[in-house]
């Protein structure tokens, strides 16, 4: 019987280790030889392959990040380093493959699986929840909590000094991180990628609700829209608010994994290991209209991933 390895890619996210937890421990009920691979792409080049136990695992059900670390590897593009890869998952006698990642990753992952046809199953985790074909990647929700949070405590020194805040969010180029914040946390501007805003609209408006009696302001720009340093400036010149401006960046990826993303995480593993055994391949696990299902890989890679209309529709009003 081949083993079974799980490989953590990319940015890691919440949910990774109860992922990872789940993965091992689902392997050993079904009998199964699992393998973990540390630093993802770059360690399985590099042989950092061992095979797991229960000990492994114990105990990191409520750790962020991903105890078997990750990477963004570019000799992956090499077919050489790839050919590597492949001979060391061979030399364990590993024949299967489940990669928790992002959009980069399984289109590498899609690259190597026509090259060696290995089966795997993906997982999509990632905080920018952009990847196109699943409603949900671990590790946004934990992302958001921080978020969220983060938001509230700014409010209070915002309301406490009549100031503009603006609060730059991760995503890449996906605006979801940034717009699902702004909705729940009742922000008055978000700038996402998705969206055009009309500054000049915006400032009609703010002068209006100054004169009326508005104290503070919170603002959220999504890091793609590229424009929350002028932003601030804009805020404090146009507006005549005093402005500062936070940049959330690398705590969005930490902390524990909120309850929905370790639970999330158990179901992604047990499928990605009981679709491996019902001899599945080179499919990712999604998550849409509330239900999990095995999507191709090739279909995952097509195309693009777009924010739920209803929020978009929402979202129009805090940019004009
Ligand atoms: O994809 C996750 C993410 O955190 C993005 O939101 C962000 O743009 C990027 O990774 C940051 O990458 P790095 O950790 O390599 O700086």
């Amino acid at each position: 019987m081949g083993g079974i390895a799980v490989m953590t890619s990319g940015g890691d996210s919440a949910g990774m280790n109860p992922g990872v937890k789940q993965f091992v421990e689902h392997c050993l009920e079904r009998g199964q030889r699992p393998f973990l691979i540390y630093d993802g792409l770059e360690g399985m080049i590099d042989n950092r392959i061992k095979p797991a136990s229960h000990r492994d695992v114990s105990g990191i059900i409520y750790k962020g990040g991903t105890i078997i670390r990750s990477s963004r590897s570019k000799r992956f593009f090499d077919k050489n380093f790839r050919q590597k890869a492949f001979d060391n998952l061979c030399n364990h006698g590993i024949d299967k493959l489940v990669v928790f990642g992002g959009d980069g990753s399984f289109r590498a992952l899609n690259v190597f699986y026509g090259d060696f046809n290995i089966p795997f199953i993906g997982i999509p985790a990632t905080i920018d929840n952009d990847i196109y074909g699943t409603d949900y990647c671990l590790g946004a929700d934990t992302a958001l909590n921080i978020i969220r949070q983060a938001i509230d405590d700014v409010r209070d020194t915002a309301s406490s000094f009549k100031r503009a805040f603006v609060i730059e969010t991760m995503g890449r180029d996906c605006g979801y991180l940034a717009l699902v914040s702004a909705l729940t946390s009742g922000a008055e501007i978000c700038l996402i990628p998705e969206l055009e805003y009309d500054l000049e609209s915006l400032g009609r408006r703010f002068k209006k609700e100054v004169q009326a009696g508005r104290t503070y302001i919170i603002a959220i720009v999504a890091e793609g829209v590229k424009f929350a340093h002028q932003l601030t400036e804009w805020l404090e010149n146009e507006i005549g608010m005093e402005s500062r401006l936070t940049t959330l960046g690398h705590i969005q990826r930490g902390g524990s994994p909120t309850v929905h993303d370790r639970l999330m995480g158990f179901e992604f593993a047990t499928l990605a290991v009981d679709g491996l055994l019902e001899g599945r391949s080179g499919e990712v696990v999604c998550y849409k209209a509330s239900k999990m299902i095995y999507t191709p890989i090739s279909e995952i890679t097509s195309g693009k991933y777009k924010i739920n209309q209803l929020h978009l529709k929402a979202g129009v009003k805090l940019t004009r």
